[in-house]
């Protein structure tokens, strides 16, 4: 069972986006998926109670007290994949969420302020010894000096996932309709990208080099 964490103390950065349209993606791909939400706001357990679909990822909104003794019994379950969505605020639960995690995703818009504020994320994150990437998220759609400047500078991490997701309506419209962007429209560019980041996403934590591709914006 792999678990990953997607993290960013920074709030909007799409942290909720990634965990459901990911987890959707996942059970398209035959990986049965279990959401966690720990963030009180609950942006992601609204987003599944306004789901219709019959399939899918579950989702379970536990406290950080909680989550620890989920685990077994997720595997216990059969579960493959667990996505915890955590709060965009510096709370005991997000290194709770570190702790569980085989990998950080850390959303970031290519933004300066996006990047300076990931810097206590990230810090959290090496003193748990853990593995994480950065994935832009909201970049202007097509070839953008800004996509590409972001990039270069988050790839002097070493850590940062090759496929940029563009600032797409149909994100937001997966939001209010309780689906994954997969689901939305199979044939859009947003499945598409979340497809690519997903595929990246198991092969970092499978330690398959793919994991190392190079982006398509540089
Ligand atoms: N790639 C994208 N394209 C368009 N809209 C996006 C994209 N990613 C996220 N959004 C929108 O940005 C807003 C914030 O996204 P989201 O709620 O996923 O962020 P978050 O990091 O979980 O926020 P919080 O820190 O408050 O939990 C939402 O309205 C969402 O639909
Ligand atoms: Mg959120």
């Amino acid at each position: 069972m792999h678990v990953l964490a997607i993290v960013s103390q920074k709030g909007g950065t799409g942290k909720s986006t990634l965990a459901f349209s990911l987890a959707v993606a996942a059970e398209e791909q035959g990986l049965k998926t279990s959401i966690i939400d720990i963030d009180p706001q609950g942006t992601t357990k609204k987003w599944y109670s306004r789901r219709e679909a019959e399939t899918g990822p579950e989702v379970n909104a536990l406290s950080v007290n909680q989550l620890e003794a989920a685990m077994p019994l997720l595997r216990k379950q059969g579960v493959q994949l667990v996505i915890i969505d955590t709060p965009g605020a510096d709370v005991p639960g997000v290194p709770a969420a570190i702790q569980l995690a085989d990998l950080c995703l850390i959303p970031a818009r290519p933004s300066v302020a996006d990047i300076e504020a990931s810097a206590p994320t990230v810090s959290a994150i090496h003193r748990l010894g853990k593995p994480f990437s950065y994935v832009l998220n909201q970049c202007p759609p097509g070839r953008s000096i800004r996509t590409t400047d972001a990039f270069r500078v988050l790839q002097l991490t070493g850590a940062v996932a090759s496929t940029p997701l563009a600032m797409r309506a149909d994100h937001m419209d997966a939001l209010a309709t309780g689906q994954g962007v997969t689901e939305r429209d199979p044939n859009s560019k947003a499945a598409g990208e979340i497809r690519e980041l997903l595929i990246w996403t198991l092969n970092r934590m499978e330690g398959k080099p793919h994991g190392q591709k190079q982006t398509r914006v540089a």
